[in-house]
């Protein structure tokens, strides 16, 4: 596989690339179990947004053109929406989520076990992708991500009691669910294209940037959580995470004025009108504007770090993806 740029890494279709990245993602995972095929290529058959492969992509094209490197042929990044998807398939069933990318959700198509060993086969795949590319401090990259994305929906089952803990342990259950994964796959990949003598500013420069934008993304899904539609998100949503008795950003600062939102958190919102007034508490505390406050704070870290690099083609793309998914609506 590889995702060729131009000589001068100046030149890539972003469009293209990522159907790329999706047909190649389902020529690898080829099992010889029909079953188990099946249940595979319909976890990849509506493609998600493939923020994490173009993030990883470009922020290796921007270094390595700051760093004055040659072209960029790259056939490791896919390993991140492998394991992105993975994680979902497994993530829905926790939180009993039945649609995902606008389609069913992979246990609600095929049932419960199907949805974990579907998810495991193509964690396996990703592993082997990684054992072929043989670069030992690549994998010890790869699994602290993983071990990430478990230890932060384990913290995501836990609360703590007072508010500042409380908004400590969600940033922090945020990088380790979010913002690793993406951080992590930026450093592997600079590592990867500079395998020979990594320069270790352009490697901190990528994790940096990555868990900057990561947690901007998780931010600005969690308010979506509370302000989009169950169309514009194809999951569901308006309070589906109230709805698991979690309480993300909004709810937080809305808890620092009115601290009676976490009995109804804790309920789930089990009695009639407990949607509503909670979303009337996040309205008056201007809980999503805090959140939104918080997550242009990260956005911004994230351009700055960016500014440091050399300017190209590459960096302006970089850019405005980041914009998108400061002001994505889905
Ligand atoms: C989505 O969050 C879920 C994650 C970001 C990570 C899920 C991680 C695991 C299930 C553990 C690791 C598993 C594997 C196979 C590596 P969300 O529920 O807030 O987002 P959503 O609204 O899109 O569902
Ligand atoms: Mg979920
Ligand atoms: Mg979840």
């Amino acid at each position: 596989l590889e995702y060729k740029t131009d000589e001068n890494l100046t030149n890539i279709n972003i469009s293209q690339l990522t159907a790329k990245i999706s047909t190649d993602i389902k020529s690898y995972l080829n099992p010889q179990s029909e079953q188990l095929r099946d249940i595979i290529h319909y976890s990849f058959s509506a493609s998600g947004k493939m923020i994490r492969p173009q993030m990883i992509l470009l922020t290796a094209a921007t270094i390595n053109y700051h760093l004055s490197l040659g072209n960029l042929s790259n056939e490791k990044l896919i390993k991140s929406e492998m394991i992105h998807t993975a994680s979902l398939m497994h993530d829905d069933l926790i939180d009993c989520s039945d649609v995902r990318r606008g389609m069913l959700s992979c246990h609600k198509n095929f049932g419960p076990e199907n949805a974990i060993l579907g998810g495991d086969y193509i964690l396996l795949c990703a592993s082997q992708m990684l054992a072929k590319i043989g670069n030992c401090e690549v994998v010890s990259v790869i699994s602290e991500l993983i071990n990430d994305l478990i230890k932060g929906e384990i913290m995501q089952l836990t609360s703590c009691e007072n508010i500042n803990g409380k908004l400590s342990h969600y940033y922090k259950k945020t990088y380790r669910k979010t913002a690793s994964l993406i951080a992590n796959c930026c450093k592997a990949v600079i590592l990867l294209t500079n395998s020979n003598c990594p320069s270790e500013s352009a490697v901190d420069a990528a994790f940096e940037f990555g868990r900057n934008i990561g947690m901007t993304f998780q931010l600005v899904d969690d308010i979506l959580d509370v302000t989009a539609s169950a169309e514009q998100l194809g999951k569901p949503s308006c309070g589906a995470d109230m709805k698991l008795g979690l309480a993300t950003g909004p709810v937080l600062f809305a808890s620092e004025k009115f601290p009676e939102i976490y009995d109804i958190i804790s309920r789930k919102l089990s009695k009639e009108g407990d949607l509503e007034k909670v979303l009337d508490y996040i309205n008056r505390s201007n809980g999503v504007e805090q959140t939104r406050a918080v997550a242009r704070a990260y956005h911004d870290n994230a351009l700055n770090i960016l500014k440091s690099i050399t300017d190209s083609p590459c960096r302006k793309m970089l850019e405005n993806l980041s914009e998108e998914i400061f002001n994505r609506t889905k």
